[in-house]
């Protein structure tokens, strides 16, 4: 029997082409997502669902998709779609770990460097015409060669950025739940620290863990105020592991020097206050977006796909409890 997918939203034809050649594909091939009953209506009857974190899947849509095997998200984050629902339902669900990693270490590399050294708001200053004159203290930001580099979730991300930190001679502090081998933590040259050290030690602080109940506000208010006032915060993880309305309060009164966030509490909106503030450095969750790790995020996608609809193991599965 000829399986059938739908694909939620435009990927890269690779991808596409790798799909139509293994099943019968319903694409919508548009950057806008489906809004959720169109959604519901076209997943119904279809075998596999290649989606994004911009789709929310959760036990409505399951219930309305009977058939469905398997849900193939194009992301390593996985907290648009409810995995326990999926589960009990017996459906698969699988991401796209690892291709992204040093794409994704990059752009927060990125932010550390640009929000430490005020590259959004000088660029912003010259453009506007207002650079008239070189000054001793005009636009002075924070080194980051030499600095202390605090790293929330050490894993393949964020040692990733560790690396990165290494090459600017950072000292390396990290939390994470689970602390990392000797072995690791050495090769790296990290240091673990526990969440409140590291808040009050670190000059950098980068965020690399997963939306989970646990991490939801991981930084709030009380952790704005442990911070020093000269520290950056850059989250390239997701937007609730920040209580962004305390982190704007934080960054207006000067608690904490600056930001820098790719990702937001409530996407695609930002905190109105964020955008007036000058020390906030903010992209559109642009943290995996080169071509190449795109595309391979796409193809990786389809591949997940299409090892389940050929009733394989597929790669990369969130929910391994499904098959066993
Ligand atoms: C992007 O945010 C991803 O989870 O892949």
């Amino acid at each position: 029997m000829r399986r059938t997918v739908l694909i939620s939203k435009h990927i890269y034809q690779e991808a596409v082409d790798q799909l139509i050649a293994r099943a019968d594909v319903d694409y919508n091939n548009s950057d806008e997502s489906l809004p959720a009953e169109e959604l519901r209506r076209r997943v119904a009857g279809k075998h596999g669902l290649v989606c994004q974190l911009t789709d929310r899947i959760g036990p409505s849509l399951l219930d309305s998709a009977e058939g469905l095997r398997v849900v193939s998200n194009v992301a390593v984050g996985f907290d648009n779609i409810d995995v326990a629902a999926a589960t009990e339902r017996g459906i698969i669900v699988t991401n796209t770990p690892g291709v992204l990693t040093d794409t994704t270490a990059d752009l927060a590399f990125a932010l550390i460097l640009g929000a430490g050294r005020r590259l959004g708001e000088a660029e912003r200053y010259l453009r506007a015409g207002r650079f008239k004159q070189w000054r001793i203290n005009l636009l002075t930001g924070w080194d980051i060669w030499g600095a202390t580099l605090g790293i929330f979730g050490l894993g393949r991300i964020g040692q990733a950025v560790a690396r990165r930190g290494r090459g600017f001679n950072m000292r390396l502090l990290y939390y994470d739940p689970y602390r990392q081998s000797e072995e690791v933590e050495q090769a790296l040259g990290v240091q673990y620290a526990s969440k409140e050290e590291v808040l009050r030690q670190a000059d950098f602080i980068t965020l690399h863990c997963a939306l989970t109940p646990e991490t939801h506000h991981l930084i709030g208010r009380e952790e704005l105020g442990l911070m020093k006032p000269t520290a950056v915060l850059v989250n390239t993880s997701r937007g609730p592991v920040v209580d962004e309305a305390a982190l704007a309060d934080a960054l207006q009164s000067g608690r904490i020097a600056a930001a820098g966030l790719d990702v937001f509490e409530h996407e695609p909106a930002v905190h109105p206050k964020l955008l007036t503030l000058e020390n906030a450095l903010i992209v559109p969750h642009i943290a995996s977006a080169s071509v190449a790790t795109r595309t391979r995020m796409c193809c990786m996608a389809a591949e997940n796909m299409i090892a389940v609809l050929d009733g394989e193991r597929p790669p990369n599965i969130v929910n391994p409890e499904v098959l066993d």
